[in-house]
């Protein structure tokens, strides 16, 4: 089966003229890296697993790190806006944590560069948690059964109930949570027929005509850069409670004119130089059938509602990537492209939500 391999990979890797490093997308065959100072176990993926699904781990004890990455819901919630600590609105679109593992920029704008990192902003995040790290270390140590399980997951430490240990077991636990076996990888793999011809067809529009591939590549079809590509604003974005949040972490990110942003602007927020307004991380495409709506501001509610923008060059902003350009796409080649996106499923996650320890 195996033979045909190196074959179909030369024959997706499209030409570039100036030769360099030729973008091109590839099966996933790797398991995610692992850091070496957190090695996966057993014992810390099921902690990991508690964590993510328990609501204590939040102040008021009703928002787990699942509320907003559901399993049922491909690991993101299919709303607009991410749900949020109650009483405030969050200012984002969840993402699915499918194949976060081998993103090396996380969030929508490519802040936090691993899974550790990533995990201790949601637990303080007023709008996301909202819980304080030494409350949350005191809460995990009144309950029995979490002190055996750290002590087992992170064996030899005198109090291994830390907030970089609860980050560690979680990130472990994220690093299970892969999109595996798509018709894409069976194909790639040397299966003919795991793909059907039109998805071939959207396949060669990727790597091809549509130049998808420029941005989204690799295994976990993502460059993990940042790009302009002028999503349209969400009229959602103008909701009040939206707008408190939105101006909350601009003030705390320094700036002066907090309340007059009245959009997301993507790494801008971080770096406040201008050529980042509106630049966003390349999501990955993994799974991509099962997480819609789409984008940071969820503006999108189909898969073809994205075709359609890219066709049309992508937005109307003056700093928009070069990159977009119209597409001329027929009917047919629209139909195919997304034929192609669904064959980026991989086989259903199933994650049983564990029944929580007591106090
Ligand atoms: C209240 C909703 C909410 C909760 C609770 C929440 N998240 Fe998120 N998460 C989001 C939103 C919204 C984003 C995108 C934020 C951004 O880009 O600024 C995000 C981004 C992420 C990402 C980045 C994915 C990527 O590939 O870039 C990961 C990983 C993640 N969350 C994991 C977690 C974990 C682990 C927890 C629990 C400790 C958690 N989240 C709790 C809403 C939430
Ligand atoms: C210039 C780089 C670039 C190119 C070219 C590009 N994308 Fe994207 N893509 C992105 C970025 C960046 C985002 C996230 C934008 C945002 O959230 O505002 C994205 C988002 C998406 C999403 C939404 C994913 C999600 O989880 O919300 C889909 C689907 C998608 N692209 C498909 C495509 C297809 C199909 C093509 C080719 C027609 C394409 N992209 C070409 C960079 C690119």
């Amino acid at each position: 089966m195996k033979k045909s391999f190196a074959v179909l990979i030369s024959a997706i890797t499209i030409s570039s003229a100036v030769g360099g490093d030729k973008p091109t997308i590839a099966p996933l065959v790797d398991p995610p890296p692992v850091p070496p100072d957190n090695p996966m176990t057993p014992e810390k993926i099921e902690l990991g697993k508690m964590l993510y699904f328990d609501p204590r781990l939040s102040g008021d004890g009703s928002v787990s790190c699942a509320k907003c990455h559901d399993p049922r819901q491909g690991f993101q919630k299919a709303r607009e806006m991410s749900p949020a600590y109650p009483g405030t609105k969050h200012f984002r679109h969840s993402p699915t944590i499918i194949n976060s593992a081998y993103n090396t920029a996380l969030f929508w704008d490519g802040r936090a560069k691993t899974l550790e990192e990533q995990a201790k902003g949601p637990i303080a995040s007023p709008f996301e948690m909202n819980m304080n790290y030494d409350l949350l270390i005191e809460r995990l140590n009144a309950i029995p059964e979490y002190v055996e399980m750290f002590k087992k997951a992170f064996p030899g430490e005198e109090d291994p109930i830390t907030i970089d240990n609860i980050a560690k077991a979680i990130a472990a636990f994220e690093r299970t949570i892969i999109s595996k076996n798509s018709p894409f990888d069976r194909y790639m793999l040397g299966d003919k027929d795991a793909m059907t011809p039109e998805q071939i067809k959207g396949m060669e529009l990727f790597i091809g005509k549509a130049g998808c591939v420029n941005c989204h590549n690799g295994p976990n079809f993502t460059d993990n850069k940042l790009h302009v590509l002028g999503v349209p604003k969400n009229p959602v974005e103008d909701d009040p409670m939206v707008k408190a949040t939105r101006s909350f972490v601009l003030k705390t990110l320094g700036f002066k004119n907090h309340r007059e942003i009245d959009r997301d602007l993507g790494a801008y927020f971080q770096t406040k130089d201008p050529k980042d307004k509106g630049a966003f991380r390349t999501p990955t495409l993994r799974d991509v059938a099962r997480t819609a709506p789409y984008m940071h501001n969820g503006v999108f509610k189909t898969l073809d509602e994205v075709i359609e923008f890219y066709n049309a060059g992508g937005g109307d902003v003056p700093n928009k990537d070069p990159l977009l350009k119209p597409l001329n796409l027929t009917e047919e080649e629209k139909k195919a492209l997304k034929a192609f996106l669904e064959a980026l499923t991989g086989e259903p996650i199933v994650i049983e939500e564990p029944e929580l320890p007591g106090m």
